[in-house]
């Protein structure tokens, strides 16, 4: 692989996010070749360590990948730790000049990656300092990545990019959703624009409605402080689920690069349908899981998570209904569903297409009207934790009669494979080495996804209806399928019936 030059300063150098994802996916892209000799890592923090001390914490972070000795040796001495207090401006004077050392000494021709993995509200002081203290390259590459959450909400949001535009232009900015490094989110554009078979059908003629569930099986761990203000609908929905949405309702781009891409997908959620108020009541649904039982296992409800207000109306389930106002989709909803302490952690989307015109396998005498449809083709869209696809089509059962029987083409990846494909925050920093900005979002989609989400948010928090509750361990609350059954439909991805007929649940 071809070496890339940069010098990496990473604010929040110390946190959890930086040693369980980020140092990991450098040390497998140094591994690839992907950097080599021509990088360097400052990490910042507010805590006074040494550089050996952070060399140290990067060998363990990295250590389930087994490293050699030589391999530890050759990465660790690329890493300086820098004290850094984000309100003194003095402290960005020495960090510009550890900055400057550090691309002479490694030759980096002046290529800088920002990457500020800390609480949002710090982003615009950073980046505020990183201008006024010079520490942008004059030459070479200045990139800007930050994490999620971008902001509260829309004006929130709107004042956390004016604040870092201040120091960056868009097109610096490497805005990260770790879903759009998933290798199959990634193929959703490949199974959609390099099969006929489904791109000739992709629209409201062909297609009964999608759905798109991310089930999570575990509780908030030990983030019940940072999730009872965020909630399903910010954590999930706004940002992750919402780009699935773009990728799956875009027109193909021209060409696969990632301004085009952009473009079709701003333009698909700028066709999402903005609720009004009256409406969010017949098309969302929330909930909040309660103590359940699974497997045998005991899972404590959420208002007894730590961290959790005891009186909490967060919720930790969301269940939706789309509808993208556009020529190709008119009609067509997009169901999405979200939550902690599901039965079981899977994303996957459905598609599910229009059963054929007449069901003509019938007995003579019987009453068109009165004959079941034929059941309905899927294709769906494993991400994970399995890789894949299937395709269910309908067929003759073997025998007598002619009875119809849905039988199911399944493509899952091999365990191989899986573990050779690149974790996805590696694959988000070469992107970003590489200035390719397909699978980060634009300013116009975070500002979109906003507005689509505020108004569900406005109507619970102004309205605060019913918050139904789900046990730990099930597919969500009953409104959840009541949702999807008033519309004549069903969710196609049911896992908590594998378990009920097992007895584990
Ligand atoms: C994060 C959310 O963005 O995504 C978490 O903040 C969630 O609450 C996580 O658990 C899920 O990601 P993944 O990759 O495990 O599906």
């Amino acid at each position: 692989m071809q070496e890339n030059k940069a010098l990496f300063i990473i604010f929040g150098g110390t946190g959890d996010l930086a040693k369980r994802k980020l140092y990991p996916s450098l040390f497998r892209l140094f591994r690839k070749g992907a950097i080599q000799k021509h990088f360097a890592v400052i990490g910042t923090a507010r805590r006074e360590w040494s550089d050996d001390y952070f060399r140290e914490i990067i060998t363990q972070s990295i250590s389930s990948l087994n490293p050699t000795p030589k391999e530890i040796e050759l990465f660790t001495q690329h890493f300086y730790y820098q004290t850094h207090n984000v309100d003194n401006t003095e402290e960005y004077d020495t960090l510009e000049k550890l900055a400057n050392k550090l691309d002479y000494k490694y030759q980096l021709d002046g290529n800088r990656i920002f990457y500020l993995a800390m609480a949002p509200n710090f982003f615009g002081t950073i980046a505020k300092h990183i201008k006024s203290q010079h520490i942008l390259s004059d030459h070479g590459f200045n990139r800007l990545i930050i994490e999620k959450p971008f902001g509260t909400d829309y004006e929130s949001a709107k004042k956390l990019n004016n604040d870092i535009s201040a120091a960056f232009d868009e097109d610096q900015i490497f805005r990260i959703d770790h879903y759009l490094g998933k290798e199959m989110i990634q193929n959703i554009s490949a199974v959609r624009f390099g099969n006929n078979i489904f791109e000739s059908l992709w629209n409201h003629h062909y297609i009964d409605n999608v759905q798109v569930t991310l089930a999570e099986s575990l509780g908030v761990e030990e983030r019940g402080g940072y999730y009872d203000k965020s909630g399903a609908l910010k954590d999930m929905v706004q940002n992750h689920i919402l780009q699935v949405v773009a990728l799956l309702a875009m027109e193909p781009p021209t060409t696969f690069t990632d301004q085009a891409i952009r473009k079709e997908k701003i333009n698909a959620l700028q066709s999402v349908r903005i609720y009004q108020e009256n409406e969010v009541a017949q098309t969302f649904v929330r909930g909040q899981y309660s103590q359940g039982e699974i497997n045998h296992r005991e899972l404590k409800g959420y208002l007894a998570e730590e961290g959790v207000n005891p009186d909490s109306t967060t919720e930790t389930f969301v269940a939706g209904k789309l509808m993208i106002d556009n020529f190709r989709w008119s009609g067509v909803p997009f169901y999405i569903r979200t939550g902690k302490r599901m039965t079981e952690k899977g994303t996957r989307i459905n598609v599910v297409f229009k059963s054929t015109p007449i069901n003509i396998f019938r007995n003579k005498e019987e009453d068109i009207k009165a004959v079941p449809d034929m059941p309905k083709n899927i294709l769906t869209i494993y991400i994970q934790p399995t890789e894949g696809f299937s395709l269910t089509l309908n067929g003759k059962e073997i025998g007598e009669g002619f009875n119809i029987e849905p039988v199911r083409l399944d493509y899952r990846h091999s365990a191989d494979i899986i573990d050779n494909s690149p974790e996805a925050y590696e694959k988000l920093i070469l992107d970003c080495l590489k200035g390719d900005a397909t699978n980060f979002t634009h300013w116009d989609e975070v500002a979109t996804s906003w507005q689509i989400v505020d108004g569900i948010r406005d109507y619970w928090d102004n309205e605060n209806p019913k918050l139904p509750t789900y046990p730990a361990g099930s597919m969500g609350p009953i409104e959840s399928f009541e949702l999807i059954e008033k519309d004549n439909r069903h969710w196609i991805w049911q896992p908590d019936e594998w378990y009920k007929e097992r007895g584990l649940l």
